[in-house]
């Protein structure tokens, strides 16, 4: 099916994993379900109030526009705040000023690079923001956070919120809120690399979906806010992957795969022989002097059609993958003695992390378990 797909046709669908899904329901009827699992609640309260807790430009020195909007749309979606907030990564606090500006609350933030920090700080004093950042690795043993403050972490990779809502909990903070992103970053795993889930009742559940922590990546492969020009770079760079991997296999008469690292964006203004080359070089491979590059970068433009046609099937399941991380923070929050929120906080094309995870305390003490962070 997707094999016939037209150019057009599949640069509509990149974008519409729920139309993909109901064709694909035709091979796999559960998929019919998609829109339903997948349909999340709306927590911003409006434009207006998005505008109203977003920082004007003339404050907003040193904030990219869309890290702007996006601590303006998180901040209207927390509503009024009763505590002040502990920034959890907060790199230069944009987020942390933006809450403070809002709420007329204090907010502190924890962030490890020193930088930073200064340049938070920094910014903090210019504009008399009540924010002052901690130069604090939040993984630490010997952490300590504030009592009665709301943990808040936009874009905290991994492991890193995973550790607030393990830490908030155990510090019994009344409320938690958090956009997660970038699941896979993680230690968070069994010796063969199987991701552990928070909740107990996951645990407990015999559970089907056992991802491997690189299989989590898929949660966060999407380039919906990425500019056209980056987006043209991304598509060359994969068909040069490709057109290089065909010569490879012929070249060394063997049928597998060599992951090459990253390279410069330099290198894409040399052209695909120059890219061979190099590729070549990391591998230690003699390319024949009569190599028709041509022949290889039409392969790879060829193999790179067929490749995002498949992986328009693959990304069905991208969402899916992403909520099923984020009811087991949910269902673990609520082993913690919270009341959870969970929704989307911005529009995807703002940020494809939209979602946020809102959780108040409700009752008891934490039931603190061995910490596996
Ligand atoms: C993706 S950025 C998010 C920054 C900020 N929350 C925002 O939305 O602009 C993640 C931040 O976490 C910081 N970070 C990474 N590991 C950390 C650690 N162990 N302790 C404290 N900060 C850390 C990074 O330096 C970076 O500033």
């Amino acid at each position: 099916m997707v094999k016939e797909l037209t150019d057009a046709e599949c640069d509509e669908l990149v974008d519409a994993p729920g139309v993909m899904a109901k064709h694909a329901a035709r091979f796999l009827p559960e998929l019919a379900l998609y829109e339903r699992l997948t349909g999340l609640p709306e927590l911003s309260p409006g434009l207006a109030d998005v505008v109203a807790a977003t920082l004007p430009e003339v404050r907003a020195t040193d904030m990219p526009g869309r890290k702007r909007e996006q601590a303006g749309a998180f901040a209207a979606a927390l509503g009024p705040l009763q505590h002040a907030t502990l920034d959890w990564c907060s790199g230069k606090g944009h987020l942390s000023r933006t809450l403070a500006a809002h709420s007329q609350k204090r907010a502190e933030g924890y962030e490890w690079d020193p930088q930073l920090v200064l340049s938070g700080n920094r910014l903090a004093a210019r504009f008399g923001d009540s924010v002052q950042i901690h130069c604090q690795d939040v993984m630490a043993q010997n952490l300590s956070i504030p009592g009665a403050t709301h943990g808040v972490a936009l874009h905290a990779c991994g492991d890193l919120h995973r550790q607030l809502l393990r830490r908030g909990a155990a510090a019994a903070l009344p409320r938690l809120s958090i956009s997660p992103c970038c699941y896979h970053k993680t230690f968070h795993k069994t010796k063969d690399g199987i991701y552990k889930v928070l909740s107990e009742r996951a645990a407990a559940y015999d559970n089907r979906l056992k991802p491997h922590s690189d299989d989590l990546r898929l949660a966060v492969r999407e380039t919906v806010t990425a500019p056209a020009g980056v987006r043209a770079q991304t598509q060359t760079l994969s068909q040069w992957r490709l057109g290089f991997d065909g010569l490879q296999r012929a070249v060394r008469g063997d049928d597998h795969y060599l992951q090459l690292p990253s390279c410069s964006p330099r290198l894409i203004r040399k052209g695909f022989s120059a890219f061979c080359h190099w590729a070549a070089e990391k591998k230690q491979l003699r390319l024949p002097e009569n190599t028709d590059f041509d022949y290889w970068l039409a392969h790879g433009i060829q193999r790179h059609a067929e490749v995002r046609r498949y992986e328009l099937l693959r990304h069905v399941f991208r969402r899916p993958l992403e909520l099923w991380m984020v009811l087991d923070y949910a269902v673990y929050l609520e082993e913690q003695g919270y009341r959870v929120r969970l929704g989307h906080f911005c529009a995807r094309s703002l940020t494809p992390r939209n979602l946020l995870l809102d959780a108040v305390r409700v009752c008891g003490t934490p039931r603190v378990r061995h910490s596996h962070l």
